[in-house]
Parts: C-alpha cells; structure tokens; sequence
C-alpha cells in the first residue's frame, strides 16, 4: 500500500481551472482519466438513446430474468475468520443481450461478488491489484480501523495486494464495497468495481425474515452505451453522470419471477449521482425493514422511497397480497426514457403456505451521549469545483478532529441546486433534522452513513465518533463531485 505520506501524483489529464475555463463549467466532457476498460480506439458516437430509437430489442424492459449476483465463498474459514480472494482485474459482462461490455470487476464479475459476512468474526480480504492503475477497497458503512478503510489516499499499486481486516463489531447491516482511489472513482465505480457486503447477526436471525433464494440484493444504476455494447461514460461535474439506462444487478430492466410469499430486498443505489423516487406499482405498500447501518426500531410501510446514491434500503415485500399472473413495476417517478421502469415483479402461482409476519419491533434503540459540538459544513460551488466550507480536498490537512467517543452534531447546508449524498467513513450518524419538513420515519429509525441533502436544504445529522480512532474521509458521494475535491478529512483521537 502507498502510504498517506508518499507521493501521488494526480491522473494525467486532471480536471484544472484552465480546463474549467476553457470548458465551462456545466458540461466538462473530456477523455476518461484511466480510460474506459474497452482496449479498441475506435469510438462510435451512437449512443443509447439512438440506438433504443434505432433496434429496441437490447434495450426492452423486463426481458431478462434479475440476475442473481453470485456470493464469494471462503477460501478458509476458522474459528475467529472467513479469509477470502479477490481480484480486480477487467472483465466482461454480458448486460445487453448479444454484446460483450468490457468492465473493471472484482474478480471481473459485474455487479462484483456479495460477501455475506457475520458480526463477530473478522472478515479478511486479500485484493490483488491487476489493473494498470491504482486501486483500493472501501468497506462502506463499516466500522473499520483506519488502516483498512480504504481512505483515498491508500492504494493498491497496480500489480500489488493488499490484505483488509474487517472485525466486523457492529449489527447486521446491508453494507458494500467499492474502489476509492481519489480522482477516479467516478469512472471505476461506472464501470464495475463495486459489491456488496451483506453482514448478519444472531438477532436479526431470530427475527426470521426471508433467507436464502428469498433474501435478494438489488444493486441498482444507470449507465449508458456505446454502439458496440460498451460503457459510455461522459463527465458532467455539474449534476454528475446521466444515463439513459436503468441496470439492476447487470440487466436492463429486468423482471424477477416470484412466489406469492414475502421477499427481502436488498437495495443499494450504486448509480454515479441519479436520485430515485421509487413506487411499487401505482402506490402498492413496500414495508422498510432496514436503512444503511442497519435494521430500523420498527418495520415502516413506504408506498414512495427517494433513494439517493450510496444509499441501501431493505425491503420486505409480500407478494401473497397479489394474483397469480400480476405483473408489479418497480418504477422511478423522478426518471424519463429508459431511468423509468426499474424491474418487475412477476408474481408465479406457487408458494403462499409461509406463516410469517414482519415483528413489530426490530431492534432497541440505544442510548447516545450528549452532543459535544455542533458543526455546519456549507456544501456548494467553489471557483475550481465542489467544496465544503469553501475548502477541496487536501490529503495534507485534517479538518476537523471529533473526540473519540463523542457524539457530534453535523449540519449540512446546501448552498446549490444539486443534491449532495454526505457520507461519512468509518461511523454511523442518526438523522435528527432537515428544513425540507420532518425526518422521515424511516430515516429516523435506523443508523445511517450517507444523506441525500437535497437542493438548498439544511440537513442536521448525529454522528457518533466509535468505535475506532483515526484518519477517516467525509464527502459528498455524487462521484463526479467527490472525485472534484467535494471531500474533507477527520481524525479521531482519544
Ligand atoms: Cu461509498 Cu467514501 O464511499
Ligand atoms: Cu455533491
């Protein structure tokens, strides 16, 4: 690993001021920094929207079953850790039908493998950098040592590995990982490098929700193509990538067969910077069992969830309320062209003798010390680019150093038209304000890491600086803005 003091150099073609000048600000479309993983030069102009106009059939929803994404197993398992590896390398996917779209993978696999983890037992993760350039590995919403979080800054040399230790001390919770390597994930996140990291418990088991065929992670984001089936990416620092195409798991689209009884649904926004609104149907009841650090105090029942990038949510949905036959959309309210229809739940004849039901209660809320300060980040557009406090991101400075233990109030001020997805590293925050209107219950019942501060609102968080000390990263998790210096540095200290 490259440590935080050695050098690093920033990608040849580095976004600058003379660039932002030359170029105006709004649409800054240039060459990728690490290039896109397709190895030909030649670039069509056809996009996906013209081809979709042109041969519908690549691009037809609900044409392809939902891809299952394969979950890793253990190259060894003992008493205190599962030891597993990987490697990121580039890859194919077949996510049109008929076309080969290269891709950057966790072992060249997209979406990448699940990880199904347990609180208590230490997950270890050997990572073998294959690429050309460096790459690192991001536990997202996780509490790990600083050393193994991932800090952007800390990369994997191309050609070199690198070993990370999960513990694993926090509740079962939908988590993910992803590349972080400062600059580019807008591009290596597009085009593969993330998965998720699904941890359990002895609680949650005893809760009984649905498990195995019936416990499905949905990884969701948009992208767009070129004509030969490849990737298109087109920078947009202002409002972050677009595409015209909704990917669950991989496909366009895709419809998923169901049994009339209840599911759990996993979902994880991975998109670059697209927001969703996402009803079931014309309003049919979604019951939110969990938000990104975990289950929430009690089941919430949802018929809308704006579901903002880097969030997860679960789901339990229960298919027993519907007649054999019935075809149930999944859809975006906020989308148009092909970011509308998301999947489909086609409901089969089979199942229905499952006695189960969601428990009213989940899990105990704890209890949090008093807040020992208040800080306010302004979010919004400097002269070279996104900022917090009017400040880029600089490895070299520390911004602010929240006493270990200690519970913070963090207000978030958006100062732009854009929403900005704060997330913190390494800790979990509690929602306890927004100027928009009252705290969604959902939100309001579960531990979170990222919020989507939405335009001009004001958004006040607690975050709570355990269980690790150390150098960590907050940042707004619209890619093109992070990779744009819209990140600044804590350190926690005893
Ligand atoms: Cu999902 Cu700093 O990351
Ligand atoms: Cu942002």
């Amino acid at each position: 690993m490259t440590g935080p003091d050695s050098m690093w150099r920033p990608p040849a073609d580095a976004w600058s001021r003379r660039d932002l000048m030359r170029n105006g600000f709004a649409s800054v479309a240039m060459v990728c920094a690490i290039g896109s993983p397709v190895s030909t030069g030649r670039r069509s102009l056809v996009t996906s929207a013209a081809m979709r106009a042109q041969a519908r059939s690549p691009f037809e929803p609900f044409r392809r079953d939902l891809p299952r994404i394969p979950e890793l197993l253990p190259l060894e398992r003992t008493a205190e850790h599962d030891v597993y590896e990987l490697t990121i390398q580039e890859g194919t996917a077949e996510v049109l039908p008929g076309f080969e779209t290269p891709i950057y993978g966790y072992d060249g696999v997209y979406p990448g493998p699940t990880i199904r983890a347990r609180t208590g037992r230490e997950t270890v993760v050997r990572q073998r950098n294959a690429l050309a350039f460096g790459s690192n590995v991001h536990l997202h919403g996780g509490f790990v040592p600083a050393g193994h979080d991932g800090h952007p800054m800390d990369v994997i040399p191309a050609g070199g590995s690198f070993e990370y230790h999960y513990p694993n001390h926090q509740d079962a919770a939908p988590l993910w990982y992803h590349d972080h390597a400062h600059g580019r994930t807008s591009r290596t996140l597009y085009y593969g490098l993330l998965a998720m990291y699904v941890l359990e418990d002895d609680l949650e088991r005893e809760l009984e929700l649905p498990r195995g065929d019936y416990d499905v992670p949905i990884v969701i984001a948009d992208h767009a193509f070129n004509r030969d089936g490849s990737f298109r990416y087109v920078e947009n620092i202002d409002v972050g990538f677009r595409g015209d195409t909704i990917l669950v798991n991989g496909a366009v689209s895709p419809r998923m067969r169901v049994e009339r009884r209840r599911y759990r649904l996993r979902l994880l926004n991975a998109s670059n910077s697209r927001s969703y609104s996402l009803r079931l149907g014309r309003g049919r009841t979604m019951t939110q069992i969990a938000g990104d650090g975990g289950l929430l105090a009690r089941p919430v029942n949802r018929t809308r969830v704006l579901f903002h990038p880097a969030e997860r949510i679960e789901l339990v949905i229960d298919f027993r309320d519907y007649a054999p036959g019935t075809e149930l959309v999944l859809h975006n309210e906020d989308g148009s062209g092909g970011s509308v229809a998301v999947m489909r739940f086609d409901v089969e004849r089979r199942g229905g003798s499952e006695d189960f039901r969601v428990p009213r209660r989940l899990r105990e809320p704890e209890r949090l010390p008093a807040a020992s300060a208040d800080r306010r980040w302004d979010l919004g557009l400097g002269f070279g680019g996104w900022q917090i406090n009017g400040r880029d991101f600089d490895h070299a400075r520390i911004d602010v150093r929240p006493r270990h233990g200690s519970t913070e109030r963090w207000t978030f001020v958006n100062r732009s038209n854009r929403v900005h997805p704060m997330h913190i590293h390494g800790f979990l925050f509690r929602v306890l304000e927004r100027s928009s209107g009252p705290v969604h219950a959902a939100d309001r019942l579960c531990w979170k890491d990222t919020i989507g501060v939405l335009p001009n609102e004001t958004a006040t968080v607690l975050a709570w600086f355990a269980p690790y000390t150390g150098r960590y990263v907050f940042h707004c998790h619209a890619l093109e803005h992070a990779d744009r210096a819209m990140m600044l540095q804590l350190e926690v200290a005893a």
